[in-house]
């Protein structure tokens, strides 16, 4: 029993931003135990690099071109996921910026547009192009990463933390909507990982010590250290768990 409940064999991911990062963690941890794997970014060449490296771990995964700025691009991956695998069970919302940081009162709409445009925009977008799919199918699972700035505030990156709380209320949203679809729609929610975004982030205005401070395991995460929810959250394991976001950051955004 154990092992069907958190069995991937033959299920297909797609993972946006699975190029790098936590999404490349993420697109070979879900290789590893059985899922065919959709590794999609802008960047292509990247992208194949990680499918490369998965079937010679001897996984299924496909490269897609994807812009999550785009309606047609959105729906031209999910197109191009049905011809190649044949269905879609789950979709990871994970592509993401956080491309300044700035004091909110310095912050230019520009800036505003751009954040929203992909961390928002973008995770709704992708979930509408799957959802035609999911629905005629009645079943599948969305899972969106957000972030524990939705918690909490943090210097310097303020819309960034706006766009993040405002995806875990389109989570419920969706969850609300979808569930007589039978599709469950929920978020994981890291905290400051060793990885990716974490990377541009400058030491603004104390901004280290301010979140290891509230963080009462005292340290950064590890991309693997969301796995274990991922696999719940994408097997049948979770299947009575819908619009709930978990957050995975050391206790930072509840302490
Ligand atoms: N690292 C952290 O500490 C942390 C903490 C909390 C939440 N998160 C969230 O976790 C997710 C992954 O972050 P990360 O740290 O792994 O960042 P990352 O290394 O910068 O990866 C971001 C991914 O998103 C893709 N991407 C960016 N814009 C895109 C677009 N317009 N269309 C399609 N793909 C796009 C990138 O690929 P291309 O450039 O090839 O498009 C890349 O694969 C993000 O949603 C981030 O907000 C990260």
């Amino acid at each position: 029993m154990l092992e069907k409940l958190f069995n991937l064999k033959g299920k297909t991911v797609i993972v946006t931003g699975g190029s790098r990062g936590i999404g490349e963690t993420m697109v070979k941890a879900l290789s590893e135990v059985g899922a065919n794997v959709v590794v999609a970014s802008r960047n292509i060449e990247r992208c194949k690099d990680v499918v490369s490296s998965i079937e010679e771990n001897g996984g299924n995964a496909l490269a897609i071109e994807l812009d999550v700025g785009s309606e047609e691009s959105a729906k031209e991956m999910v197109q191009q996921t049905l011809d190649h695998f044949g269905s879609i069970d789950v979709l990871v919302n994970n592509a993401g910026i956080s491309p300044f940081m700035s004091a909110i009162e310095k912050t230019k709409p520009s800036g505003f547009d751009k954040i929203m445009n992909i961390n928002l925009r973008g995770a709704l977008l992708c979930a509408q192009a799957v959802s035609e799919h999911m629905i005629s199918k009645k079943s599948g699972k969305i899972i969106n990463i957000s972030s524990s700035s939705a918690a909490v505030p943090v210097k310097g990156i303020g819309v960034y933390a706006v766009s993040k709380t405002a995806l875990i209320q389109l989570t419920k949203t969706l969850a609300f909507e979808w569930g007589k679809y039978n599709i469950n729609v929920n978020s994981i929610a890291p905290g400051f990982m060793d990885a990716g975004v974490a990377d541009l982030v400058q030491d603004l205005d104390g901004f280290f010590d301010d979140i290891l401070h509230r963080t009462p395991l005292g340290r950064t995460g590890k991309a693997t250290e969301l796995i274990g929810t991922l696999l719940l959250l994408t097997s049948d394991a979770s299947s009575y768990i819908t619009g709930q976001t978990i957050f995975i950051d050391g206790g930072a955004g509840n302490c």
